[in-house]
């Protein structure tokens, strides 16, 4: 007999777990930076733009492929539309998440160490040169690095054993709200210190001479990265959406909800910087470098740094979480392993990815590919060609391949609601705005233009 699939128990459950993989080191490390080097305010508006134009609509359309089949992508494609090559990009899901996950979790091993470094006292009473020097030697020391790598996929790979409802979903219902909660005192503290406000402004005013096509193409990988698109990851979820989920609600509430935690880690971590005389440009480091240096100033400096590092370990592992599961499920659905079995071969790949990344800037920094070594090479190829590739892939399916009265029925729960102008809106932005926009930034990417 066919075992029945169980899916998220609640609809809230499956809004937090999809919150949970959106929201993560992209939020809270990447988009704070990005904004910074980019032009502050006009970059967040370019953000923005990208969010309604490219994310929301590709969102809704990997919901529809998978809450209409309750499959992977591969499943999906043969049910939807028997005998379409698109089931192929299946694989470029599962090798995507593979490959991002690996390097993703080796950043989470670092936030684990700053974790624990937090939570002992031998964080904090540095000067900037030796936070930068203990970054710098963590990162060189392999056995470190892939220790904590190690020891954070065991954590994400004992919560994914415990299966969707117990292990996603329970995680997500306990860590999203208490991420929240710690982001919103955090704000409030930061925009209480002297001269927060010079932050706020760095933040927000744009700065369009900043901006640059960079910065209009950094914009657009980050809203896929954040939004999690392109890896199959939000078709493997809604493959366990409940047939009640409104995929149109979600889609914006989720969206909206990836949008403010980003903005809002800015609001942490700007007004801080300028307080504190610090650089807001420091780029990748600024968490690592930065952050302790402006903790140890703040009165109980070591209970912020230890609350700062289990937030970013909720928001990372949810996000890890979420990658893991895509080639779960899809052994589970496609070849008809257990989910033991499953679990056990998606953990035994991921860490060999993630043992060569947390290497790279040790044993293996000799060891390049185009020029860089793993990890980067990775940070490169997973968000910039993976997810943008992916999500061209889908927005070209469901616009152009898929069946209207698929995405009708779908977006409208089988005509219980009204979709009113946001089917219309949805297929033209995936026909044409997402498929010139991402060709565009391929063509930025190999220096066309
Ligand atoms: N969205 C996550 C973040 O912002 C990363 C991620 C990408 C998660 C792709 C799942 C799939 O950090």
């Amino acid at each position: 007999m066919k075992e029945k699939r169980t899916g998220f128990a609640t609809r809230l459950g499956a809004i937090a777990a999809t919150v949970g993989s959106a929201v993560g080191l992209g939020n809270i490390w990447r988009f704070p930076y990005q904004a910074g080097e980019n032009g502050g305010g006009a970059y967040i508006l370019v953000y923005l733009i990208c969010v309604i134009l490219l994310g929301i609509p590709i969102m809704m359309s990997e919901f529809i492929i998978g809450r209409s089949t309750h499959k992977n992508m591969k499943g999906a494609v043969q049910q939807l539309t028997p005998g379409s090559p698109f089931k192929f990009f299946a694989y470029i899901g599962v090798l995507g998440a593979l490959l991002i996950c690996g390097y993703y979790s080796v950043v989470c091993g670092w936030v684990i160490e700053y974790l624990w470094n937090s939570a002992d006292g031998s964080l904090l009473g540095h000067t900037p040169e030796q936070y930068s020097d203990m970054f710098g030697s963590l990162v060189g020391t392999p056995q470190r690095c892939v220790l904590w790598t190690l020891l954070f996929l065991l954590l994400n790979f004992l919560v994914l054993s415990r299966g969707i409802q117990k292990g996603v979903e329970r995680i997500a219902n306990i860590m999203m709200p208490l991420l929240f909660v710690l982001l919103i005192v955090f704000c409030v503290n930061s925009l209480l210190l002297p001269g927060s406000m010079k932050g706020m402004d760095f933040l927000f005013n744009p700065k369009f001479e900043n901006l640059g096509w960079k910065g209009v193409v950094d914009a657009m990988g980050q809203a896929f990265m954040s939004l999690s698109l392109g890896v199959t990851c939000l078709i493997t979820y809604s493959s366990y959406f409940n047939d009640d989920s409104r995929l149109m609600k979600d889609a914006v509430t989720i969206s909206a909800l990836d949008t403010l935690v980003a903005l809002l880690a800015g609001i942490v971590i700007f007004p801080a910087v300028f307080s504190f005389g610090m650089d807001p440009k420091a780029g990748p480091d600024l968490i690592f470098n930065t952050l302790p240096t402006i903790f140890q100033q703040m009165p109980g400096g070591t209970i912020w740094a230890v609350l700062f590092f289990v937030l970013l370990f909720f928001a990372s592992i949810t996000s890890t979480i979420s990658l893991s599961e895509i080639p779960i499920t899809f052994l589970i659905d496609e070849y008809k392993l257990s989910r033991t079995k499953a679990l056990i071969i998606t953990a035994v790949l991921m860490a060999v990815v993630a043992v060569l990344s947390a290497l790279s800037f040790s044993t293996l920094s000799d060891v390049t590919l185009f020029g860089k070594n793993i990890f980067d090479f990775l940070d490169y190829v997973g968000p910039n060609i993976f997810m943008l590739l992916g999500g061209l892939v889908t927005a070209i399916y469901v616009g152009w391949f898929l069946k209207k009265e698929i995405i009708h029925n779908q977006l409208t729960n089988g005509g219980k609601y009204r979709s009113s102008f946001v089917q219309p809106y949805i297929i033209f932005c995936l026909r044409f705005i997402a498929p010139v926009a991402i060709i565009i930034i391929f063509m930025y990417y190999t220096g066309i233009f």
